[in-house]
């Protein structure tokens, strides 16, 4: 397909200088976006007089027509082309001849690619959106049927106090609603449109930006046309929210992949969401979780990526930017695809717990009510520490714990201890007396489930 910018060239492009320059084969996915935002041009073109208005309108309907006729199958798009704005302006002028070569009046591919990108992103962000706010439901639900579920909550990954399943859950749908709250933002600041700026130095046609910013849904317009062409701060930004997405996937599979060992069998997967080996014939498999871990990599090098691609390049357009959209689409079809997975593989998974209760009672996570123990007997907190170490040191030697240490060993090391200690230790009174905002107990969970339930509630997450 021939290039827009023949006029100048006496030669031929080289067959490899096309395949190397065309970004065909990666643009080709903003084929809507590129001809919503062209008939929301062209309609302001003809609106403000630059063109005649029933040019206007035929090519908005041609317009129209292409996009059905591409989604139909009906148009295949050209591999050739040098990327989807050569091939759909090509398109248009093969069939309105003179009135198709308007279209590009009072704009350039500049202005045009960084208004697909955007108009895409910001579909793909409210897909991720929606993604998200599913996890989070399934985690509520897992949660909601956990809020007794003993386990032990470690730290250095040594068994440490006392918490529940669903405490441990929620601690990830809270890092879930920052996300969308981080896309939220990311969202908006990418809503502004750079039509208008055209190649770098805007335009001497009398165009009204607003009007197509209005038709597009854009909250305002871009305030320097250098800066519109050649910002691609909001990739950047899109990329990192996401790779703070996989490093919240990424820990959690991670947890998954070790609570399905049979060192700690706290959870099970279902058989549809693991997989078996070939030669081993006991063996199910974590591999879900294990490449939703492997990938989160791909989306920092695509964080990456980008960065580098943008530090050293003058302002305003330079060719290294056509390497944003591989980076971006790659990070965001990445997340859809993790996100795609890991949900069903979470809310089918059941959950061990009897396994998690056997756990937390072993390993003294339980000691540091003991010492608390004391300290409401009034004994100061170092001291009550002091005492319930040796505890623990008595217990490791004699091959007992603290609920079965007897009375009379608890009141060689420290004779304010009574029967009572047995009662203060227990696992489910340490959960439930952990009663501070943010902790284990009952009415803290609660909170936490109608904070992420109305996040997630929220239609509009703005
Ligand atoms: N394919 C190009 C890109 O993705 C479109 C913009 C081309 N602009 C230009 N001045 N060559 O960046």
């Amino acid at each position: 397909m021939a290039q827009l910018w023949k006029g100048r060239f006496k030669k031929e492009l080289a067959a490899q200088t096309n395949d190397f320059n065309s970004s065909i084969t990666f643009d080709s996915r903003m084929f809507e976006e590129d001809i919503k935002g062209s008939i929301a041009h062209v309609s302001m073109l003809g609106a403000c007089n630059i063109i005649e208005k029933s040019e206007s309108e035929k090519i908005a309907e041609e317009l129209e027509k292409i996009l059905s006729d591409i989604k139909s199958g009906a148009l295949n798009i050209d591999m050739t082309a040098e990327d989807i704005h050569t091939f759909i302006e090509g398109e248009l002028t093969n069939r309105l001849g003179k009135t198709g070569k308007r279209l590009h009046t009072a704009r350039s591919r500049n202005d045009q690619v960084a208004l697909d990108i955007r108009l895409t992103l910001r579909k793909e962000i409210s897909e991720i959106e929606e993604k998200i706010k599913e996890l989070i439901g399934v985690i509520c639900g897992k949660a909601e049927d956990n809020k007794s579920t003993i386990m032990p909550g470690y730290t250095h990954l040594q068994r440490a106090q006392p918490i529940t399943f669903a405490h441990h859950l929620m601690a990830y749908a809270a890092m879930l609603c920052r996300d969308l709250d981080r896309l939220s933002d990311v969202k908006k600041r990418m809503n502004v449109c750079p039509l208008g700026c055209c190649a770098l130095a805007g335009t001497t046609y009398p165009i009204d930006r607003n009007m197509t910013a209005e038709l597009l849904e854009f909250d305002s317009i871009s305030l320097n046309s250098l800066d519109g062409v050649s910002d691609r701060d909001f990739c950047i930004e899109l990329a990192c929210a996401l790779s703070i997405i996989m490093v919240h996937l990424s820990r959690f599979s991670e947890e998954i992949i070790m609570w399905c060992s049979w060192e700690f069998k706290f959870v099970e997967l279902d058989d549809a969401f693991s997989t078996g080996s070939s030669i081993m014939p006991q063996k199910k498999n974590p591999d879900i979780a294990e490449l939703v871990r492997g990938k989160s990599g791909r989306v920092f090098g695509d964080l990456t990526a980008l960065l580098t691609v943008m530090k050293g390049i003058a302002l305003a357009y330079n060719k290294d930017m056509q390497e944003d959209k591989e980076a971006v689409f790659d990070a965001v079809d990445t997340v859809k695809m993790c996100l795609t997975a890991f949900t069903p593989m979470i809310d089918t998974m059941t959950v061990l717990k009897e396994n998690m209760r056997n756990a937390a009672a072993k390993g003294f996570i339980n000691a540091t009510d003991c010492a608390d123990y004391l300290v409401g007997k009034g004994l100061p907190f170092r001291d009550a520490y002091k005492a319930t170490g040796e505890l623990v040191a008595l217990c490791i030697d004699k091959g007992l714990t603290l609920e079965t240490l007897p009375l009379k060993e608890y009141k060689k090391i420290c004779d304010l201890f009574d029967e009572g200690v047995y009662e203060a230790i227990t696992l489910e009174k340490c959960v439930a007396d952990r009663l501070s905002a943010g902790g284990p107990g009952a009415e803290s969970i609660e909170v936490q489930l109608a904070a992420a339930r109305e996040k997630i509630n929220k239609a509009n997450n703005g």
